[in-house]
């Protein structure tokens, strides 16, 4: 299994803080955002990373993670996005590396301590994501089920959520990902959403999703990043 890191974007929401530089190397507590969502990876023992990166503080990354050795990754790779066509849009650089086997793709402002070994490595085939109860899920991916707890869809930010739950940014797939992602048009945003990938692999019935333990969340709001620092302070402590 190999894993994929998504630090594109502008971070806009974050602005002005993402004036000078990219909103994955702002601080989460003692080291800098991205260090978490590499450490989900490593924890589970994927050792091999390509880190997606964009905009124009993209040079940034080499200065903070090297070769990745600090960090427990054997192999890391860079690729480069050009605008910020989405999160798909992002995950369809990581074709070339993923080399037609699976990948983790981990967002790169999610911070979550769950431990994801083994789902990492019990997958065979389609897509697995995670799920996490929130109290805003209008933020987010939201998963409908049906009686018996299926999920019948994933709508991206809706105005009024079917259930409490969001779709963290943590996935795995398989390389079927890769052709899918060709298919899908742009939202009203203008992305290739990750929502309209993971309801292609719902439409084959290859959509397996799992609760996320533990402490997760985004740190891509001014309210989440203070919640994600004040969370890493107190366990630290
Ligand atoms: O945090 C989980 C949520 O992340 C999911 O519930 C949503 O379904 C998913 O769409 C996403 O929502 P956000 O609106 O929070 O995504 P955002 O645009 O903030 O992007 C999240 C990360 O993805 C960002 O930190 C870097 C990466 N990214 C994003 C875009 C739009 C890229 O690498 N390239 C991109 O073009």
């Amino acid at each position: 299994m190999k894993g994929v890191v998504l630090a594109g974007g502008l971070g806009t929401r974050l602005y002005p803080l993402t004036y000078a530089t990219n909103k994955h190397l702002l601080p989460v507590y003692d080291r800098p955002m991205i260090f978490y969502p590499i450490k989900t990876l490593t924890d589970a023992g994927i050792d091999e990373i390509l880190v997606v990166v964009g905009g124009p503080y993209s040079g940034h990354f080499i200065r903070v993670l090297k070769n990745g050795k600090g960090l427990g990754v054997k192999h890391l790779e860079f690729a480069y996005q050009q605008d910020e066509g989405g999160i798909s849009d992002a995950i369809s650089l990581a074709e070339d590396f993923a080399d037609k086997g699976p990948v983790t793709v981990i967002l790169g402002d999610n911070c979550t301590d769950a431990d994801i070994k083994k789902p990492v490595t019990d997958f065979t085939e389609g897509a697995m994501i995670f799920i996490k109860k929130v109290n805003d899920p209008q933020r987010f991916g939201v998963p409908t089920f049906d009686k018996d707890r299926k999920i019948t869809k994933i709508t991206e930010k809706p105005k009024k959520p079917d259930s409490d739950y969001a779709v963290t940014g943590l996935y795995i797939y398989d390389f079927t990902a890769f052709n899918k992602i060709k298919n899908l048009k742009p939202s009203a945003r203008g992305e290739l959403e990750v929502t309209d990938l993971n309801n292609a692999y719902l439409k084959e019935g290859k959509l397996s999703w799992s609760k996320l333990n533990g402490f997760w969340s985004d740190a891509g709001t001014f309210d989440s990043l203070f919640q994600v620092n004040k969370y890493w302070a107190s366990k630290k402590k």
